[in-house]
């Protein structure tokens, strides 16, 4: 039989791992919830028990995720006529009899269609070597989905992935894109990138290119940028692992990406960023972060967590392995004092989403709690209530989801304090008054502001003209923030 060409090669994968069943809920359904659990804690020893390696799936298991030697007859059971060509294309390393994996074949669900992901081998299983390569090409990360949940999925013309790497980004943006570029600096990361788009078998047009930034999409525009870039915080004198350093100090690598994008959006188009920036020392980082956004784009800003500088550095010295080696001590205390001569207080993670609206509209809001996901439809809500006019005469409606809690004291007649929530989206809650609260609570749609204002007024024996007034900008701020909408 003719060994399978470059390009059938994902197509056949692809045919096998179907055969084998080989799909994310199969996997958690053969591991079981505490071996699944294990396993994402690097631990493999409970799903080594719960496979035999018998049949293709466990034997895909064991091989692709477990990292477990397999036997050859397993192997060629389980990728029928494929081990030898994935050897020759380093996927696999042939012993005598025995099978290893050199790459990490993943499966991966959406909502609607299993994919499947081929990266570098997750480091550190077991408590093994977890040292990284500087060509190291990520699978799928917490971050990776962060960004995927976030992104907008309604239908665009074009889409840019920056820093694709294994590409995970486009594949997705595939299924609502005419037509997709896919750039990264990393040549391993391209190659995989490509060998990913045909084992999902995308059929839009996907444009893999080699370079940096947006050097290969030079005066071109797109409806949408997202990009999950390698946004590590630190001094970039090191050596440079590509994936998460930049090769840029600080958090120059989203200030660039920000100040540049937009020359890349089409208009109405979105920019969506997974990043990470500095606190500076006293805190303030939402002026230093909205001067970054060049005129005519809109900016909402959500930050997410906030680390400080001690877990900052220990956190990207283990991702790279780095724990417990020689030069530990000397990394750490070496990153900290940078990170106290430049002032910085703290390091910031969340989601920038800028949209080339013509307009100026900026919101950086901190918001560690727990949200709807995915949560891609209150960034669309957010634009959308932004674009909103409220005057007087509007007629509002209050959102579907939102709940009314009041608490005070046992017995008294009034509650002290009045909370409007959001059950939905983002999940804001607003402490409203007297006022705010009945106005909420009457805007069905029926009454323009301007009318319930005047009947809450008159209620409450307040001046009508002066509640208008004072009352009008609470009600702009209610429905900039989702709880009314137009
Ligand atoms: C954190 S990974 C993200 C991979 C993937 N997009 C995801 O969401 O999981 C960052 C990617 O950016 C790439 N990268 C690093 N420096 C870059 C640069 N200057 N221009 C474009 N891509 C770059 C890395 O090679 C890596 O693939």
């Amino acid at each position: 039989m003719n060994a399978p060409s470059i390009s059938e090669l994902p197509q056949r994968l692809r045919a096998a791992l179907v055969m084998a069943g080989f799909t994310y809920d199969a996997v958690a359904e053969v591991l079981g919830p505490e071996a699944h659990a294990a396993l994402a804690r690097n631990e493999t020893t409970p799903a080594l028990r719960r496979t035999s390696g018998g049949w293709p799936l466990e034997t895909l298991i064991r091989l692709f995720l477990l990292q477990a030697p397999v036997e050859l007859a397993s192997a060629q059971r389980a990728l029928p006529g494929l081990v030898d060509r994935l050897a020759a294309e380093g996927f696999v390393e042939q012993t005598v009899g025995e099978v290893a994996a050199r790459l990490d074949v993943r499966p991966y669900a959406t909502d609607d269609e299993h994919l499947w992901v081929v990266s570098d081998l997750t480091p550190g299983l077991d408590g093994g070597s977890a040292r990284i390569g500087p060509q190291h090409v990520l699978g799928i990360s917490s971050a990776s989905t962060s960004l995927a949940q976030l992104t907008l999925r309604e239908p665009v013309g074009r889409a840019l992935d920056l820093g694709t790497g294994c590409g995970v980004q486009a594949i997705h943006l595939a299924r609502h894109s005419d037509e997709v570029v896919a750039t990264d600096v990393n040549q391993r990361a391209l190659r995989l990138a490509r060998f990913n788009l045909g084992l999902n078998a995308v059929s839009t047009p996907v444009d893999v290119r080699a370079g940096s930034f947006f050097e290969p999409v030079a005066g071109e525009a797109f409806d949408l940028i997202v990009t999950n870039p390698p946004f590590v915080i630190s001094p970039a004198t090191g050596e440079q692992l590509v994936y998460r350093d930049s090769g840029l100090p600080g958090d120059r690598v989203v200030e660039h990406i920000v100040r540049n994008a937009p020359d890349h959006l089409a208009d109405g188009g979105w920019c969506q960023v997974l990043a990470n920036w500095v606190i500076p020392s006293g805190g303030a980082w939402e002026e230093r972060l909205a001067g970054w956004v060049p005129e005519g784009c809109d900016a909402f800003v959500v930050q997410r967590e906030l680390v400080d500088p001690a877990a900052y550095v220990e956190l990207w010295l283990k991702d790279a392995g780095l724990h417990g080696s020689a030069d530990y001590l000397v990394r750490y205390d070496t990153w900290l004092s940078w990170f106290e001569d430049q002032g910085i207080e703290a390091v910031g993670f969340g989601w920038i989403n800028l949209r080339r609206s013509g307009g100026d509209a900026r919101e950086l809001l901190t918001w560690p709690y727990d949200v709807e996901q995915p949560i891609a439809s209150a960034i669309r809500d957010w634009a959308v209530a932004r674009d909103t006019v409220v005057e007087l005469d509007s007629h509002l409606v209050i959102r579907a989801d939102v709940v009314q809690e009041t608490s005070g004291r046992p017995g008294e007649s009034d509650p002290e304090t009045v909370v409007l929530r959001q059950q939905r989206g983002l999940r804001r809650a607003r402490q409203v008054d007297t006022v705010e609260a009945a106005l909420a609570g009457a805007c069905d749609g029926d009454l323009s502001v301007g009318q319930i204002l005047e009947a809450v007024a008159q209620l409450l024996e307040l001046d009508p003209a002066q509640t208008r007034e004072d009352y009008l900008p609470a009600a702009r701020s209610l429905a900039r923030e989702g709880f009314l909408e137009g």
